[in-house]
């Protein structure tokens, strides 16, 4: 069967230097009789959520269920189960089972009303950043679970370190934290003095908070399928179209290669923040876009399919590199008006 395991270049450095950290097993919500599993005459234990399922290939399904978990199978993607069920022959018949899967689970699509709709959305988690107008001035106040965040600018504006900042707050808060780092520059140290200005030592923080290496694009989308196994509730990607992405892709020829490519990663977080309700970080780097009279524009590299997938774009500013300081600017943040400006402060430890 094929399996989709985080990577044995997940590394965080604790007080002993650089180790692999595996992320523990996500805590189920246990059904009622989760306690009693059950024998199945293959003599596989098939819990019980499982052994309600009665769609096409009953038992491969099951025994499917059995290791990935109801809930984890309904955020794959038609082609994804089919493969884990050598079935890509058959499609039909596995779109016929996914929508069993996802019945079963309870996240079939089903008509709702607007007011249910924004409740169920006010729902989700926040978390406070520890950057003081982010948190006071996006509309949710922080950091909300369930979003695709993206974080464009050039080098040097911060982006990295806001992401880390998140991530590092969102761990100290409980959640489930995947780091992913494409630009071979990951700043541990930076980490370390985070954890510390939110009052916690990284060590409490080593069950939850894992950083993941990814060497090219390959690496990056096997871990997100891994994540399909085991949900974050924080995945962070610095950044999204990495110079390893870029050398792969090069040439207008294979850019809608490219951006397909991108495309499906970005339909993975989008299902597993439907799903899991995991929040996304995607920074990414801007490129000069000319414009007429030959005056140039910035826009974020990854093209529509990042701008687009995103459910909050913002840009961040830094005009004068010698002034620790920047802005960021919501370039697409329902509720919240395009001329807002949310000024940063760079420390030690991070964004304030
Ligand atoms: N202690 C620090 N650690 C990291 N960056 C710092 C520190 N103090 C000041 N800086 C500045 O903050 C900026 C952080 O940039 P970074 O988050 O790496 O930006 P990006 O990811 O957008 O390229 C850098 O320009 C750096 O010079
Ligand atoms: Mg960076």
């Amino acid at each position: 069967m094929h399996r989709v395991d985080l990577p044995a270049r997940a590394v965080l450095e604790g007080v002993g230097g650089i180790g692999f950290i595996p992320l523990p097993p996500r805590r189920h919500v246990p059904t009622k009789k989760s306690s009693e599993v059950t024998a199945v005459s293959t003599a596989v234990s098939v819990p019980d959520e499982c052994r309600r399922y009665g769609g096409p290939w009953k038992e491969e399904v099951r025994a499917l269920c059995a290791e990935y978990g109801l809930r984890n199978l309904a955020a794959m993607n038609v082609v994804e189960l089919a493969q884990l069920l050598n079935k890509e022959a058959e499609l039909e018949r596995a779109e016929l089972a996914l929508a069993e899967i996802r019945r079963l689970a309870g996240v079939a699509p089903k008509p709702v009303n607007v007011l249910e709709a924004l409740k169920a959305q006010k729902e989700l988690p926040v978390i406070k950043t520890g950057v003081a107008e982010f948190d006071e001035k996006t509309p949710w106040g922080g950091l909300r679970r369930g979003l695709i965040y993206g974080i464009a600018g050039e080098f040097g504006t911060g982006k990295s370190m806001f992401a880390i900042q998140c991530s590092v707050k969102a761990a100290v808060e409980g959640w489930r934290v995947v780091f992913i780092e494409t630009e071979g520059a990951l700043n541990l140290a930076l980490f370390e003095r985070i954890a510390k200005r939110f009052g916690a030592d990284l060590t409490s923080l080593l069950d939850r908070l894992v950083v993941v290496q990814a060497t090219d694009v390959l690496d990056v989308k096997e871990i997100l399928l891994s994540l399909l196994k085991q949900p974050a509730d924080l995945v962070v990607i610095d950044s999204f179209v990495s110079n390893a992405l870029r050398a792969q892709f090069r040439g207008r020829e294979r850019l809608a290669a490219r951006q397909q490519l991108l495309a499906y990663k970005m339909d993975i977080l989008r299902r597993m923040a439907r799903v899991f309700g995991t929040a996304t970080i995607l920074t990414d780097q801007v490129i000069d876009v000319p414009e007429a009279f030959a005056a140039k524009v910035k826009k974020p590299a990854g093209g529509n399919i990042y701008s687009q997938g995103s459910n909050a774009l913002l840009m961040m500013y830094r005009y004068n590199k010698t002034k620790l300081e920047g802005h960021m600017v919501p370039i697409d943040v329902p509720g919240m008006a395009p001329n807002t400006t949310i000024n940063y402060v760079i420390k030690d430890d991070g964004l304030y």
